[in-house]
């Protein structure tokens, strides 16, 4: 986050929690700094404001070394969560989450009024698949394919889209976002990307009061290479014919 400004707003509305996702953020791909870390923990000590640290991309880092969480610096007012949907299978929808007692509970009154409980079937599946195989294994092959396939979306964003096009360099996780030249709109590369057969996500989504109109969200870990080569070719086509 933009430091200063983070800090008015804790100062200034003393909110009640702050999301964040330090690690590999959906959908940027944006990882804190440690110099950041600290800051963030620094400006929210000895406030009323929790931060909720959602680490579901903490384990994909490409190098293969996790990143020590924001609650290291801040262990009594940060609840950390994380996903098995990104490590073992995407549609799993279980996780973990890590609270003081007290915050656990009411995490607890609100997952029964939301869902009852986890699917038990899932859990199952997952407890079985957590029993037989290497999971540190499986992350950390899995890893290493996102970063070369990472990398390789990134040599092709840097080699055909048009000038004016930026975009993040992720060190780990699924998504980074790409900035579209002056004037191009990402709603408009989306319906077009439909038509070419190439599936981006409109920035506009993640903002909640205005923004990502010029920025698209890209996702390097389903695809194959020969795959993520050719839809990059389908938006450069798409964003060239925009611009
Ligand atoms: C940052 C982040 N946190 C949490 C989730 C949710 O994960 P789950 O599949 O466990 O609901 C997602 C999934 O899309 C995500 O991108």
């Amino acid at each position: 986050p933009d430091l200063a400004a983070f800090e008015s707003l804790v100062r200034g509305h003393a909110p009640k929690f702050f999301y964040g996702i330090p690690n590999s953020q959906n959908p940027s791909g944006r990882t804190y700094s440690e110099g950041k870390r600290r800051a963030v923990a620094e400006i929210l000590e000895g406030t009323d404001t929790v931060f909720y640290e959602d680490d579901a991309f903490g384990e994909l880092f490409f190098d293969g070394k996790p990143r020590p969480p924001v609650k290291r610096h801040l262990p009594k007012q940060t609840v950390i969560s994380g996903s098995f949907s990104k490590i073992v299978a995407p549609g799993m929808r279980i996780g973990w989450i890590y609270a003081p007692a007290p915050v656990l509970r009411q995490f607890n009154v609100a997952k029964q009024a939301a869902d009852l409980h986890s699917n038990f079937l899932c859990q199952v599946i997952l407890h079985r698949y957590l029993a037989t195989h290497d999971l540190d294994a499986h992350v950390a092959r899995v890893s290493a394919v996102y970063g070369r396939h990472c990398r390789l979306m990134c040599d092709l964003l840097d080699d055909l889209m048009p000038p004016g096009t930026t975009h993040t360099n992720p060190e780990g996780g699924m998504f980074m976002t790409a900035a579209l030249p002056d004037g191009v709109s990402s709603m408009e590369v989306f319906r077009e990307g439909v038509h070419e057969g190439v599936a981006v996500l409109p920035g506009v989504p993640f903002y909640v009061d205005g923004g990502g109109e010029d920025t698209i969200r890209l996702n390097f870990s389903a695809a194959g290479e020969e795959e993520i080569a050719e839809g990059m070719h389908r938006l450069a086509r798409v964003v060239r014919k925009l611009a």
